[in-house]
């Protein structure tokens, strides 16, 4: 059994800078990178020093749904812990943060954030020296030596902060020794997008955190809406640097507009959300080492064949004005922790149709069980890759193929624009 301690707890710490009291895992901001082993028996127990109610969920695993569940919280001063099997098959990027309905935003904005890698059952005990670098993406506001609170707004659009930090650090330099690297890129922000790319270079799209893809992908850039991660091989052509570049994204429009538009009188109705200017968020230094051997995808995951499924259900995420404020909501409705809104079976499959009919992009996360995306818009997908999020921009209409395998319980599915979780938009199935 491997037993890891995490004590989240405010810690004094310096970002970009700054002198900033965050709120961290074991004293560091990112919080340590765990590595877990498939097969691997687990312990972690979080230590809350926090001052308030939190709990931790290992976003993507797929674990027992009572070891994760949301709707437990662990007090201050109080500990918890998580036991679990890392499943086979599951090696990849993940990461870990609070889930307690209603601050998930004001937790993971002030630093309760880490990466989680877990590495196929034969991988060496050690890890590797720089052919593999994790990239947890982070951004943050700093006011008064406190991560900045939340506006009315920021609850609506979701929270983005002016520093844009990769493992903590504003654009840092990232060795590349060789003449290839994996990038495990993690992004852990309540609401900011990126698109990433790197100027002039081929990358080749392993998977999206879990297991590898169906097959080999080169892409030019690739998403990642908040709570989704990108396995990428980069090779490259010549030692120098390169940067790594968040383009522009518009993610949508600004809500704080359409929300109490009449009384704020000035409001701009066309305003959109996301960055409008490319950003360069880190640069990878590429040494004159002799080209690694990069992972390919090579078939080490199986993929369930849309005809399996037996049934169908749809789920719309949807907007609402109620008096002056934006309702964010999923069928209508807002988070009730005591109702199960659907149930499925366990041992099938289901396909299900997720419909954006809001005016910005909403990332859909589902806990415990990975699935497939098989379309958008009506366009099949072209490579199939095990995933736990699918963003939605305005109007897309998405279709999933989710096995229920191994596990049976309550299970949640939601939003990860972090705040729209905390304004309930977010339910609970049963597994049964
Ligand atoms: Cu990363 Cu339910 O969350
Ligand atoms: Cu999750
Ligand atoms: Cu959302």
């Amino acid at each position: 059994m491997r037993e890891i301690t995490l004590r989240a707890a405010p810690t004094f710490t310096k970002v970009a800078g700054l002198d900033v009291e965050l709120l961290t895992y074991n004293g560091r901001f990112p919080g340590p990178s765990l590595r877990l082993f498939e097969g691997e028996e687990v312990r972690i127990r979080l230590v809350n020093q926090t001052g308030a109610p939190t709990n931790l969920h290992l976003h993507g695993l797929s674990i027992p749904p009572e070891v994760d569940d949301p709707r437990i919280l662990v007090g201050d001063g109080e500990s918890q812990d998580y036991e679990f099997q890392v499943q086979e098959g599951s090696a990849g990027t993940y990461w870990y943060h609070p889930h307690g309905h209603g601050s998930v935003g004001p937790q993971l904005f002030a630093g309760l954030a880490g990466p989680l890698i877990v590495e196929p059952r034969d991988a060496p005990a050690s890890a590797s020296g720089g052919e593999d670098q994790t990239l947890l993406l982070k951004d943050l506001a700093i006011s008064e030596g406190h991560p900045s609170s939340h506006s009315d707004q920021d609850w609506l659009n979701g929270k983005e902060g002016d520093l844009v930090l990769v493992n903590g650090e504003v654009t840092p330099s990232v060795d590349v020794p060789g003449a290839g690297v994996r990038l495990r890129l993690i992004n852990a922000c309540n609401a900011r997008y990126f698109r990433l790319q790197i100027d002039g270079q081929e990358m080749v799209y392993l998977g999206a955190g879990i297991g590898t893809a169906e097959k080999s992908q080169s892409v030019e850039s690739v998403l990642l809406a908040p709570g989704e991660r990108a396995d990428l091989a980069v090779s490259f052509d010549a030692p120098g640097n390169y940067p790594l570049i968040a383009a522009p994204y518009d993610r949508g429009a600004d809500m704080s507009g359409m929300a109490g538009g009449a009384a704020a009188g000035h409001h701009t109705m066309d305003a959109r959300l996301g960055n409008k200017e490319p950003l360069v968020i880190a640069t990878l230094v590429a040494g004159n080492g002799s080209p690694v051997e990069l992972p390919r995808p090579a078939g080490a995951n199986t993929f369930p064949a849309p005809a399996e499924a037996t049934m169908h259900r749809r789920l719309v995420l949807s907007e609402d004005m109620h008096g002056d404020s934006m309702r964010f909501l999923i069928n209508g409705r807002q988070f009730d922790p005591d109702r199960i809104e659907f149930e499925c079976k366990s041992g099938s499959t289901e396909i299900w149709e997720v419909v954006n009919e809001s005016d910005m992009d909403h990332p859909f996360h589902l806990h415990i069980f990975p699935f497939v995306l098989l379309s958008r818009n009506g366009k099949a997908e072209p490579v199939l890759v095990w995933r736990d999020t699918v963003n939605l921009a305005e109007g897309d209409r998405v279709e999933i193929l989710v096995p229920f395998t191994r596990f049976t319980g309550i299970v949640m599915y939601h939003c990860h624009i972090v705040e729209h979780e905390d304004l309930g938009m977010m339910g609970l199935f049963a597994v049964r």
